[in-house]
């Protein structure tokens, strides 16, 4: 009896070590994200890209406690510059009891006006420690020819972050950002995004059970309640 219990708890945790283990890889894998960050450190915009789906995902933080994030992105074909926020397609987004984001066009330093076409989906939102973060995912290139930037493997884009210090309760009347950035130079996402997916992980050297590390509390649960029912079987 006690021996059948042991090795069905062996067996047990060895499956589910095997499953967490595969778990966090796939995670691992789809988690590696190209960034870029502003000289102050004050904005963080990290990138992935399916290419598979023609889907980019972003995740851009800024330090704003209360407030909403913005980053936008211009094709350097079309404002060879940066400047002016002329042609900027634009994500802004923040963290009130739920998250929010939208997606705007700007032609020049006003308010940018709400795309008729909205692009940009909400994935998560969160404000924590003076920052806050805002998730979310687009088409590379959407089907909005006139009010989003085709983002392709041979655009170079300039990247403008904003941020205000209150959240955006009107999505067409809000105030000015705070703070504007315009990165010094252009990007190509999605070639950044592919070698960042490319880049090879340093070699893993700790033995599987010490990998399954954080599951152990999980695990011993796991155990207590195969041994329960081994017992009582
Ligand atoms: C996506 O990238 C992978 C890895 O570079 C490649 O093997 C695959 O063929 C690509 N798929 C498409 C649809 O481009
Ligand atoms: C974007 O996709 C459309 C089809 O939806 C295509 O006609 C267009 O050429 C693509 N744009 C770029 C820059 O690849
Ligand atoms: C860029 O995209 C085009 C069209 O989708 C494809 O034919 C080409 O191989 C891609 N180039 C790179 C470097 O991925
Ligand atoms: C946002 O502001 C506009 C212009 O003042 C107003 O017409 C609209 O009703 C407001 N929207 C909401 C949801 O309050
Ligand atoms: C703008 O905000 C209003 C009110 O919250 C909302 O109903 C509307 O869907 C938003 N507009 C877009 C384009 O998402």
């Amino acid at each position: 009896m006690k021996v059948n219990c042991m090795i069905a708890a062996v067996v047990v945790f060895a499956v589910f070590c095997f499953a967490v283990n595969d778990v966090r890889a796939h995670m691992h894998n789809m988690m590696k994200y190209a960034s870029v960050m502003s000289t102050d450190g004050k904005y963080q915009l990290q990138w992935a890209y399916n290419n598979e789906t023609g889907m980019l995902y972003f995740k851009m933080k800024c330090q704003s406690t209360d407030g909403w994030c913005g980053v936008g992105f211009a094709d350097n074909a079309v404002n060879p510059t940066g400047k002016n926020m002329e042609n900027f397609d634009i994500a802004i987004g923040g963290f009130t009891d739920v998250g929010y984001v939208w997606d705007f066009w700007s032609t020049s330093k006003i308010r940018p006006t709400l795309d008729t076409m909205q692009d940009v989906t909400l994935m998560d939102a969160s404000q924590m420690n003076g920052y806050t973060m805002v998730e979310f995912k687009r088409p590379a290139n959407s089907s909005d020819t006139d009010q989003d930037v085709a983002i392709t493997n041979d655009t170079k884009v300039w990247i403008m972050f904003g941020s205000a210090a209150s959240d955006i309760t009107n999505n067409s009347t809000f105030s000015q950002h705070d703070v504007r950035q315009l990165l010094p130079m252009t990007y190509n996402l999605i070639a950044m995004a592919m070698d960042a997916a490319a880049a090879t992980d340093p070699p893993v050297t700790t033995a599987s059970a010490a990998k399954c590390g954080g599951s152990y509390a999980v695990a011993s649960v796991f155990l207590a309640l195969t041994a329960r029912f081994v017992l009582s079987s």
